[in-house]
């Protein structure tokens, strides 16, 4: 019988790449799962991969940049599975790659509002769910790019070191009362993500990367899972770098 076995958990971003894999990994331990994306055909196909493998699942559909729809999320675990013991908050985008003093400021905007706000009205949200419930435990999403700089993805960046300061605070606040929070910083993961990058850039991330490839969505998943588990009891406020070496 596995340990998140008849818990509740929500993925956010979970339609597509790295959230898609965690919800499944989630669904395969025992939890009953909720899909939260704008994305709804992919978030349905999730949700139908899950359900025809066995599991339990619902899609909700949500833009994590509106506390309105963000709290309807939680509702709608609460309401349907019972309660909220595990969240990952996951939905993330890029943005435009452009040197600093280039960057659109509406391109700064909508990066640091889906991947800081939206993590930050996510916590809000499923920390009252959690502590109402007798705890449980956050995943917020970062990026190697939240340990490191990269040229040209200043709002990211930026967004993904926010991350981390939102993980460091929250753990601090909550972990006595029985929610423990922590980020992931994935390396280059092969996800719809990434394959818009060019060929080259790849390359040379697999050639910079001492365990020589990309990483797979599911490695994210089952690290996301450990967090969440009582293998990790005694793990909170950290950030677990999944890169393959590369920030080494
Ligand atoms: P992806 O593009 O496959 O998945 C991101 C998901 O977030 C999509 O399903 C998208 O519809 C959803 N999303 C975007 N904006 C949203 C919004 N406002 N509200 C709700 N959902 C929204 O990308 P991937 O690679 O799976 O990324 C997942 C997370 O992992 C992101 O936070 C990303 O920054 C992070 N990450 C990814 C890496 C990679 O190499 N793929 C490396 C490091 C971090």
């Amino acid at each position: 019988m596995s340990e998140l076995q008849d818990g509740v958990a929500i993925v956010t971003g979970g339609s597509t790449g790295i959230g898609a894999a965690t919800a499944k990994r989630f669904a395969d331990e025992g939890a009953s799962v909720v899909v939260a994306d704008v994305n709804v055909e992919d978030g349905e196909d999730t949700v139908a991969e899950i359900v025809d493998a066995g599991g339990e699942a619902t899609f909700v559909e949500v833009d994590v940049t509106d506390p309105a729809e963000v709290e309807a999320m939680v509702e709608t675990a609460v309401d349907t599975y019972g309660g909220l013991d595990f969240a990952v908050n996951n939905a993330g985008i890029e943005g435009e790659n452009e040197p600093t003093s280039d960057q659109p400021l509406d391109n700064w905007e909508q990066v640091i509002d889906v991947n800081l706000k939206g993590v930050f009205v996510g916590m809000q949200a499923e920390i009252d769910a959690m502590l109402e419930d007798g705890g449980g435990a956050i995943v917020n999403m970062s990026s190697i790019a939240g340990q490191v700089g990269f040229p040209n993805l200043t709002p990211y960046v930026a967004s993904k070191h926010g991350v981390i300061g939102l993980t460091k605070t929250a753990s601090l606040e909550y972990s006595e009362a029985g929610v423990r929070v922590n980020a992931i910083c994935p390396g280059v993961i092969e996800t719809p993500m990434v394959e818009a990058t060019d060929q080259a850039s790849i390359e040379q991330t697999i050639a910079a990367t001492p365990i020589g490839r990309l990483g797979e969505p599911s490695e994210i998943g089952d690290a996301a899972v450990w967090l969440c588990s009582e293998e990790a009891s005694f793990v909170t406020g950290e950030s677990l770098v999944i890169d393959g070496g590369y920030v080494s």
